[in-house]
C-alpha cells in the first residue's frame, strides 16, 4: 500500500508516493529535506519539527517535545510519523548560513612544504648508456625500487615528452610521483578541519607558503546526528551506512575544493597536497573505516596512526599523483583535530604550563608543556552547539549570541538578524547573568517569580514565563511578532551536565598530573564555541575556575591551524608525529576522581 506525500516547497510541489509505515524522517531525507537531527531520529531532541497536514496530531512524548504552541500550528517531529495517509508537508525557509570559525594563527615553522616538486634533466640515452627508463628515471631521483606498476605504465612518455626533463614529486621528502618537465612548477596544497558539524578548508601555494583561498561549511553528516556517537551508530548499525558517511564527506571535500581552486583561479590538478586533521571518528568516515569499537570500551580505534594515500583511493579530486594525507590522532577520543590544536598554540615548545580546552560536540583538554602533555576528552554534550537545547542553533546567523544583564536585559545576534534561537556563548552569558540575578540558584533551578525579590520580579516581569508547564525564561522576542528565545528549567539541566563535564575533565587533569591552578600560565580556548565565549561568564558558571579567567586566550580554529602547519612544514609534521605518541591520554569513563569531580561541578559557584 502507498501514500501520496505533497511537498510544498516555496517555488515547486513535489508528490511522491511513499510506502505504508515508512519513518517520515527518512523519507524527507530520501527527497533531499534535510532536517536538524541532533538525536539522529532517536526521537529525543525535539529538532526535526516539520509542518505536517494530514494524518494524527502530535502526543505523548513527541507533543512534549514539540510543545503546544509548535503543535498548534501544525507542526509535528518527523522521526515520529510512520506515514499511514496521505500527507501534504511545508518544510520551513532553509535556515541561514553558518558563522563558522576559520580564523588560524600565523605560521610559527618555516616554510618547507610536506609536498613538492622539484625539477631533473635526466642524461639522455644512448649507445654507451643502455639504462632502461625506470633505471634512469631512479638513479636521477635517488628513488629506491620497487615502483608500482601503475607508475611504471607512465615512464616511457613522461621522460620523452619534453626531451629527458621531468618534475619529481616529492611528499616529506620521498618520490611519489613524475611528470614531464614543461609543467608549470605550480605546488598547491589544501588543509582541512574536518569537525562533526563544521568543515574549514584553507588552501596555500606551497612555493611561495601564501595562503589564497579560506573555505567553510557545515558537515554534511550532520543529518545522521550531531554528535559521533549517531554516527558512529549509523555507520555500525545500517546497511550502507559506513558508505553513505563516507560519501557525503568526500563529495562535501570535493565540493569545497572546486570552491578553493575557483577563488584561486587555479586548476584542480596543481593541487598535490591535501592534509586532514579531525576527531579520530571523522577520520575513520573519511578513510571509510568502520569506526564502532571506537564506541564500546575499551574504545579501540582501528587506527591512530598517520596515513598517506592516494587521492584516487579515497576518490579526493586533486593531481592523482599528490598525496592525500590523514593526520594521526591519540585515542579514540583524542584526535588529530586535537593534536594539531596543541602543536597550533605552540605547547610543545613552551617551559610555561598551558591548558587547551576544545569545546565541541565533545571537549578536549590538554595540560602540559614541551616535557609532558596530558590528555582527556569529556563527552559534554552538544548543549555548547545548540542541541538538546529547547530554543538552542548553533553559530548560525540570528543566533543570540551574546546577552547582557545590566541594565535590563539586551542582546546581539549573529549578523544582527532577527533572533531565531540561541548558541553557546549566548547561553553562557545568558545562565551567568540569570545567576547574578538571582534567577536561578546554586542549585541550577529556576526560582518563581514569588521566590524572587519583589524588585527582581519586577524588573523581570514577562520575562519568567511558563512553556508547557515547564519554567522558563524569556531572552528575546518579548514582542509577539519576534520569535521568542528562552531557557527552560531542563535547557539548565543540560547546560549543567556539559559545564561538569569540562570542569571535571580539568580538576581531573589537574590531580593527576599533580599541578595546581596557580601552575597553568595560559588557557587556549579552541574552537567556534571557544572563541567567542566570555571567560569572565564561564567562571561564573564554574565551567572553567575562577581562577583560570584572566588567563584565557582565544586560539581561534587552531585545529585548522593545525593542519595547515602540518602541510606547510616537514618539521610540523614531524612533530605532529612525534606528539600522538608522547601525550599520554587518560580515559575518564571509568575515572573515579573524574565521577567525583564532575559531580561537585555540578552545582553553580556561588557569587
Ligand atoms: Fe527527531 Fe531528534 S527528535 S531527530
Amino acid at each position: 500500500m502507498t501514500y501520496t506525500i505533497t511537498i510544498h516547497e516555496p517555488e515547486n510541489i513535489r508528490k511522491i508516493e511513499a510506502e505504508a509505515d515508512t519513518n517520515l524522517l527518512g523519507f524527507l531525507r530520501d527527497a533531499s529535506i534535510v532536517l536538524d537531527t541532533p538525536c539522529a531520529g532517536s526521537g529525543t531532541c525535539g529538532k526535526c519539527r516539520i509542518k505536517v497536514s494530514g494524518g494524527q496530531p502530535a502526543e505523548g512524548r513527541e507533543l512534549a517535545l514539540l510543545g503546544e504552541q509548535a503543535a498548534s500550528e501544525g507542526y509535528r517531529l518527523a522521526c515520529y510519523i510512520y506515514i499511514q495517509s496521505d500527507l501534504d508537508i511545508y518544510p520551513d525557509t532553509p535556515k541561514a548560513d553558518s558563522k563558522i570559525l576559520t580564523d588560524i594563527a600565523e605560521a610559527r615553522f618555516g616554510l618547507d612544504a610536506v609536498v613538492s616538486k622539484r625539477e631533473a634533466q635526466l642524461k639522455k640515452p644512448d649507445l654507451n648508456d643502455q639504462r632502461d627508463d625506470v633505471r634512469r628515471v631512479m638513479d636521477a631521483g635517488g628513488i629506491a625500487p620497487p615502483l608500482e606498476l601503475k607508475q611504471l605504465r607512465g615512464i616511457p612518455d613522461i621522460v620523452r615528452a619534453h626531451d629527458f626533463s621531468v618534475r619529481f614529486i616529492d611528499f616529506n621528502g620521498e618520490w611519489i610521483g613524475i611528470e614531464p618537465g614543461d609543467r608549470t612548477d605550480a605546488c598547491y596544497g589544501a588543509a582541512f578541519d574536518i569537525g562533526t558539524t563544521t568543515i574549514a578548508a584553507y588552501l596555500f601555494d606551497l612555493n611561495t607558503g601564501e595562503r589564497k583561498a579560506v573555505h567553510a561549511c557545515l558537515n554534511p553528516q550532520r543529518r545522521f546526528g550531531a554528535d559521533v556517537i549517531s554516527r558512529i551508530h549509523h555507520a555500525g548499525e545500517e546497511q550502507d551506512g559506513l558508505k553513505e558517511l563516507n560519501d557525503l564527506i568526500i563529495s562535501c571535500i570535493n565540493d569545497t575544493l572546486d570552491v578553493l581552486i575557483e577563488t584561486a583561479e587555479i586548476a584542480t590538478d596543481m593541487i598535490y597536497g591535501a592534509v586532514f586533521a579531525g576527531n579520530t571518528t571523522m577520520m575513520h568516515l573519511l578513510m571509510g573505516l568502520n569506526p564502532t569499537a571506537i564506541a564500546v570500551a575499551p574504545f579501540i580505534p582501528a587506527t591512530t596512526a598517520m596515513h598517506r594515500i592516494d587521492p584516487a583511493d579515497i576518490g579526493i579530486k586533486i593531481n592523482e599523483q599528490g598525496a592525500a594525507v590523514v593526520l594521526p590522532c591519540v585515542s579514540a577520543y583524542v584526535g588529530a583535530d586535537t593534536v594539531a590544536a596543541v602543536l597550533s598554540c605552540g605547547m610543545t615548545e613552551n617551559e610555561d604550563v598551558a591548558l587547551m580546552v576544545d569545546i565541541g560536540t565533545n571537549a578536549e583538554i590538554v595540560l602540559g608543556n614541551k616535557d609532558s602533555l596530558t590528555a582527556c576528552s569529556v563527552a559534554a554534550g552538544p548543549a555548547f552547539e545548540g542541541a538538546r537545547i529547547r530554543c538552542g542553533v548553533g553559530g548560525i546567523t540570528g543566533a543570540v549570541d551574546t546577552v547582557d544583564f545590566s541594565g535590563g536585559i539586551s542582546y546581539t545576534t549573529i549578523d544582527q538578524a532577527p533572533a531565531i534561537g540561541i548558541c553557546g556563548s549566548g547561553l553562557v552569558d545568558a545562565a551567568a547573568g540569570m545567576l547574578d540575578s538571582g534567577i536561578l540558584d546554586p542549585t541550577g533551578r529556576l526560582n518563581e517569580p514569588d521566590e524572587l525579590p519583589e524588585e527582581t520580579a519586577k524588573q523581570y516581569d514577562g520575562r519568567l514565563i511558563t512553556i508547557d508547564d515547564e519554567r522558563a525564561f524569556l531572552i528575546a522576542g518579548e514582542d509577539e511578532a519576534e520569535k521568542a528565545v528562552y531557557l527552560t528549567q531542563r535547557d539548565i539541566r543540560e547546560l549543567q551536565n556539559a559545564k561538569a563535564a569540562i570542569a571535571g575533565g580539568i580538576v581531573t587533569l589537574l590531580k593527576e598530573t599533580g599541578l595546581s591552578l596557580e601552575d597553568v600560565k595560559t588557557v587556549y580556548l579552541a574552537g567556534g564555541f571557544g572563541n567567542y565565549i566570555n571567560a569572565e561568564h564561564a567562571a561564573r558558571i564554574g565551567l572553567l575556575p575562577e581562577a583560570l579567567k584572566e588567563k584565557t586566550r582565544s586560539a581561534g580554529n587552531a585545529a585548522g591551524s593545525g593542519a595547515s602547519a602540518a602541510l606547510l612544514s616537514k618539521a610540523a609534521l614531524k612533530a605532529f608525529n612525534q606528539m600522538t605518541s608522547e601525550i599520554d591520554y587518560i580515559e575518564l569513563s571509568s575515572h573515579p576522581g573524574f565521577t567525583e569531580a564532575y559531580v561537585d561541578a555540578m552545582m553553580f559557584p556561588e557569587d
